[in-house]
């Protein structure tokens, strides 16, 4: 041991980690963790998975002895790897400050190791590199699988096989998308359990992760007054919008086989829709909670044809640039049918929620980016101001707004008398806008689900059986889609989407927010 503190040292290693290398820091009961990203030269890795881990360890959330391991098959050196992830490194925490020091320190705890997906020896070379790292401790190991999903069972069989720990746990933690329909799932799943418990399977969903939709739970059961009303008896519709003002750029490839239906709607509107719709779990714990989101799922219709609306971006010329249409993509099959754009109206039939409607719209290359929840009141039945004042009854109505990106905020709409002698009446927002309330900045969705996967916390993690709930919902509408060749409605690049979208909200007398 004492060679190798002298050979770490003369190497220009620190101290403190040419003494845990040497094993004197070693106490066979410490824990360590060691995290995998699998795919790391990948988009998601350094655009999300890298970032998310630096944020974590420059909040001191990570625990003290941890070892970040890069793989994938691009040939590189620890050093090209370090260089590959500081240039996605920000400050996110507070940007005037220098985190230089931080950056470099996290840098030294990342490694590479280049090998197959498909190859247990090449998992097994990964295992005997992350023990050099583990110094012997009790060790707990996190896959992130960040590869495209026909490599994810190869990846996980190598694994389990040849790089789970001996001594502590170890976790998978997927990427969406999981299957394309409800048999491919089904088949994904039975795959991952033949080498995972369900408890080691974490599957990601990181719209869970955002701020405002884990604050969707506190707001209704720690505030008396939301949840009196949180029910078909106050409430005329509810909408999950999810717009992007950029098209499938890049991603035109994975998009096509997808579209927007199951790249947003199957997963991330429908997992809010079941917190925004849940009764209150027993408890806070994982199970209580994902229970209560099944049975909401499972009270629901599966969607119906005509109760959905297609679309797909076409080419558009706004002050001299010309904006592709879909289908320029090369990635795209020419005179490919698949919808960039989809608004659908879904229905809970439990006796909270019979009869409301609950629309849904997602689409890309759209005139704004954003995502929001609206919650539309019913009318205040004899409205004594509607009856005086004649007030547009649609207008009156009270709307609370829970606007999930960009500019996270709350607010409600309500009516009040426009200060003066007369008596004129308005519509004005009680406000609470997270910029102007908090200070600190909103961690990344992807920070917090690293987190909870770290500490073993499943509550922002689809369950298998919510899965499958999820997918019969939309498998009959995606097939039916695919069969019939339903041809989208197109609308221009930039534009609001297709119209037939405000014709279905009018059908359930809804406008949308
Ligand atoms: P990439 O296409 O960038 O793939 C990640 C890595 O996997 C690549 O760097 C490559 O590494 C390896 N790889 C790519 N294609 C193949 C192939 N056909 N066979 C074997 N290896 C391959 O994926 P992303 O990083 O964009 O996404 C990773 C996962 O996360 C996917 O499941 C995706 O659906 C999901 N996801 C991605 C999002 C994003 O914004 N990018 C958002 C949400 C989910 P190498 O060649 O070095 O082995
Ligand atoms: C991903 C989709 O799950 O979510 C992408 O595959 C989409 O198509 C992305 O762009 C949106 O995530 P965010 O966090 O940027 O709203």
């Amino acid at each position: 041991p004492f060679k190798k503190l002298k050979d770490g040292l003369l190497s220009g290693t620190s101290l403190e980690e040419c003494k845990d290398a040497a094993g004197f820091h070693i106490n066979e009961t410490e824990s360590t963790v060691s995290i995998t990203v699998v795919g790391a030269s990948g988009d998601l890795a350094k655009k999300k998975i890298f970032p998310a881990l630096f944020a974590l360890y420059y909040e001191g959330c990570l625990p003290e002895h941890f070892t970040i391991c890069g793989y994938a098959r691009s040939k590189m050196t620890d050093a090209e790897l370090r260089n590959m992830v500081s240039r996605t490194l920000t400050c996110r925490i507070d940007k005037r400050e220098n985190c230089d020091e931080k950056m470099e320190q996290f840098l030294k705890r990342c490694f590479y190791h280049s090998g197959q997906y498909d190859s247990e020896e090449n998992f097994a070379d990964l295992d005997k590199k992350l023990k050099q790292h583990e110094g012997g401790r009790v060790s707990n190991r996190l896959f992130y699988l960040s590869i495209p999903p026909n490599i994810f069972i190869d990846a996980v069989k190598c694994a389990s096989v040849s790089a789970s720990s001996g001594n502590g746990w170890t976790r998978v933690i997927v990427e969406k998308p999981f299957g394309r329909d409800s048999e491919s799932s089904a088949a994904l799943t039975r795959s991952l359990k033949q080498y995972l418990a369900e408890e080691q399977i974490f599957r990601i969903d990181h719209y869970l992760g955002k701020e405002l939709v884990e604050n969707l739970s506190v707001l209704r059961f720690s505030n008396l007054i939301f949840e009196p009303l949180w029910s078909r008896q106050y409430i005329r519709n509810v909408q999950f919008i999810f717009s992007e003002d950029f098209g499938t750029e890049g991603r035109g490839g994975y998009f096509d086989n997808y579209g927007i239906i199951r790249d947003i709607m199957q997963n991330h509107l429908l997992q809010i829709l079941a917190l925004f719709a849940m009764e209150t779990p027993v408890s806070l714990d994982a199970e209580d909670i994902r229970n209560e989101k099944v049975k909401v799922l499972r009270s629901m219709r599966p969607l119906q044809l005509e109760d959905v609306v297609v679309g797909q971006y076409k080419s558009h010329t706004k002050g001299g640039v010309t904006y592709p249409a879909y289908t320029d993509d090369k990635t795209v099959p020419k005179g490919s049918l698949t919808p960039t754009f989809a608004a659908a109206a879904l229905f809970i039939d439990n006796a909270r929620w019979d009869g409301v409607p609950f629309l849904m719209k997602a689409g890309k290359a759209l005139h704004t980016k954003g995502a929001e929840i609206r919650v539309q009141f019913r009318h205040v039945p004899g409205n004594l101001y509607n009856r005086n004042f004649g007030t547009d009854l649609d207008r009156a109505t009270n709307e609370l707004v829970i606007r999930v990106q960009p500019d996270e905020a709350i607010y409600l709409k309500i009516n009040n008398k426009v200060p003066g002698l007369g008596m004129r009446l308005d519509r004005s927002n009680l406000n609470l806008h997270y910029a102007a309330r908090y200070s600190k900045e909103i961690p990344d969705a992807y920070e917090r689900l690293l987190l909870d996967a770290v500490e073993g916390e499943r509550r922002l993690f689809i369950r298998s059986d919510e899965l499958d709930a999820a997918w019969s919902l939309f498998t009959p509408l995606l097939k039916e889609l695919e069969e019939k060749k339903i041809i989208p409605e197109y609308y221009p690049y930039g534009s609001r989407g297709p119209v037939g979208a405000h014709y279905l909200a009018a059908r359930y007398k809804v406008r949308w927010g």
